[in-house]
């Protein structure tokens, strides 16, 4: 399996990756966590990109392409989701080179479709741990009343600063301008798939497995 998933905020890439990892043995390569801990330890990169993501907006493509590079020549079985990358045109081209590069052609490009206020709603109710990510949603899973995250024991239970309202209405409009045509390169390509985002995890999951396994090579490759 050799797939993106692809989507605007809040879409639920995060959430459905971790399903398809746990159901097909795939490693995520989700740029946005990855970027988020090089702030958190804060490395030089990470001090570098702090300022572009608390105001969502884009990390500069020189950046993220290498980093996504570091990791795919890591990878141990050939089976990836990426997550949140490409997010550009140029990082899409640049994927490409990579990937065949390294004999790993991408099989598809699965497009979450959410429409904006749904997303809105979604990133204002999402809270997350700071020390390993674990997402929550104040509705439908929420976080601990002690703070203390049930996966890594540690906390705090914290919202991400590029899930305030300002850097929501930000990143959405980035999106528009700037990743929004990655959906059209890979739709000329014949990659692009569109499956509706909208309702409960696990049914938006089934919808995923059902378009992977009617093509039996995306699923065991
Ligand atoms: P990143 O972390 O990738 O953020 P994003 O793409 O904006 O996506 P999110 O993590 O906000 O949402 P998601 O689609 O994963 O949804 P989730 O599953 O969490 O990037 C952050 C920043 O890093 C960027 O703004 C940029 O600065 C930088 N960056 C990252 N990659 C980059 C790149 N390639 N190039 C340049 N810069 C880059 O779900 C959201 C919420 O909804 C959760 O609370 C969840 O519980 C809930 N939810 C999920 N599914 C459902 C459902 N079916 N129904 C109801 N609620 C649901």
């Amino acid at each position: 399996m050799r797939i993106v998933l692809f989507g605007p905020p809040g879409a639920g890439k995060g959430t459905q990756s971790k399903l398809l990892r746990e159901r097909y043995q795939a490693t995520i390569i989700a740029t946005g966590d990855m970027l988020r801990e090089e702030v958190h330890q804060e490395t030089p990169l990470g001090r570098e990109v702090r300022r572009y993501m608390e105001q969502g907006m884009l990390v500069p493509d020189e950046l993220v392409i290498g980093m996504v590079e570091r990791r795919l020549r890591r990878l141990k079985n050939g089976r990836f989701v990426l997550d949140g990358f490409p997010r550009t045109v140029a990082q899409a081209e640049a994927l490409g080179r990579l990937l065949a590069r390294l004999h790993l052609p991408l099989q598809a490009v699965i497009s979450l479709e959410v429409p904006a206020e749904e997303i809105i709603w979604r990133l204002s109710q999402r809270r997350i741990c700071d020390a390993c990510g674990e997402t929550f949603h104040l509705t439908f899973r929420p976080p601990p009343e002690d703070g203390r995250c049930p996966v890594c024991g540690k906390g705090p239970i914290i919202q991400r600063p590029d899930d305030r309202p300002e850097a929501i209405a930000r990143r959405l409009a980035v999106y528009e301008a700037q990743t929004e045509p990655v959906k059209a390169y890979y739709a000329t390509n014949g990659l692009l798939h569109r499956v509706s985002g909208l309702g409960e995890v696990e049914e938006v999951h089934r919808r995923i497995v059902k378009l992977l396994e009617g093509r039996p090579a995306l699923a065991t490759m």
